[in-house]
């Protein structure tokens, strides 16, 4: 086993990104790792993250943890506001303290899909929905407090474990026998796999390998456009599953959120960066699967 060279904790980490990244630790032997769910820590109650992360002095935080029930969000503006626009700030602010880097995660959803081209990090944010907005404040807090941050901004993810997109669409087809999908919203959908394994590729070629990654904000998924249609397409073929799956308007599932119909991430400044090898959507699918199968 190689030299541990890094403390990094991970918060929030009861969901599918913090399930994903403890999976996705064993094959980084060189970082040490500690991970804390809601119980171990909840990130809303300043006092709480301030004590907790300053006494362990970890070299890294990663921040797993949000309130990311789009619909919920919503009605519920206090509960959305103190997970994701508070939170990261006093998670920034933990850091600061003990010179820690911060990595945390945002969304496609700061945009409000008014652009014919992927949104790079310079476009300006523009959330139609709550959650959107409360992630934009989460990340302007974070920026209020320091710069050794990450901030990865990501799209669609899905995983085999949690609640997702992936997991509804191989409920729903087992149940019913026929899908019915929105095909007017287009962005990439991301495989939660990727995107752990990812971040703490990237840490590695920052602290093991010595690269110049400069800190700031990042946009993160996979190559190509998908429409959900698409994308619920794919999944039935990976899965071998021959059922209908019709396309529909999404006005045929009115929702209190509104959603950019286009939200397609620009990831040039994040492979220019780290050097990483990037998937398309479709490679990226047939991963997970090929993971879930192996299981
Ligand atoms: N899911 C997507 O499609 C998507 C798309 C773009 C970006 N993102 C971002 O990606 C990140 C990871 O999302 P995910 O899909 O892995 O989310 P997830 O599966 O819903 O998990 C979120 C986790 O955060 C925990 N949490 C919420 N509030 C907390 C608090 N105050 N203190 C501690 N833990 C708290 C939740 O715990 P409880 O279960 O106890 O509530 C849950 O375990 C989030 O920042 C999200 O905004 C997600």
């Amino acid at each position: 086993m190689s030299q541990v060279l890094k403390h990094i904790l991970v918060v929030g980490s009861g969901g599918q990104l913090g399930h994903a990244l403890r999976a996705a630790s064993g094959e980084f032997n060189e970082f040490r790792f500690t991970f804390w769910e809601r119980a171990d820590l909840d990130i809303s109650v300043e006092s709480w993250v301030l004590e907790r992360i300053t006494a362990l002095k970890p070299d890294i935080v990663i921040n797993a943890g949000a309130y990311t029930n789009v619909e919920r969000a919503e009605d519920d503006h206090e509960g959305t506001e103190a997970g994701n626009a508070q939170a990261p700030g006093y998670l920034a602010k933990a850091c600061k303290s003990i010179e820690a880097l911060l990595v945390h995660v945002s969304t496609d959803y700061v945009f409000d899909g008014a652009l014919n081209r992927p949104y790079t990090e310079e476009d300006l944010p523009q959330p139609l929905n709550y959650y959107g907005l409360s992630k934009l404040k989460g990340e302007r807090a974070i920026d209020a407090v320091f710069d050794h941050y990450y901030i990865i901004r990501t799209s669609w993810l899905y995983g085999t474990f949690g609640h997702n997109f992936y997991n509804t669409m191989l409920r729903l087809a087992k149940e019913r026998g026929e899908l019915f999908v929105v095909n007017d919203q287009f962005a990439s959908p991301t495989w939660v796999g990727l995107l752990a394994h990812d971040i703490l590729a990237m840490l590695r070629r920052k602290y093991t390998e010595g690269v110049s990654i400069p800190c700031g904000l990042y946009h993160y998924t996979h190559e190509e456009t998908a429409s959900w249609y698409d994308f619920a397409r794919a999944i039935m073929d990976v899965h071998a599953m021959n059922i209908p799956v019709h396309a529909v308007e999404s006005g045929r599932f009115p929702t209190k959120a509104k959603r950019p119909t286009y939200s397609k991430l620009d990831i040039s400044k994040w492979k220019n960066a780290t050097g990483l090898t990037t998937f398309t959507w479709q490679e990226a699918l047939r991963q997970c699967y090929s993971v879930m199968e192996n299981r």
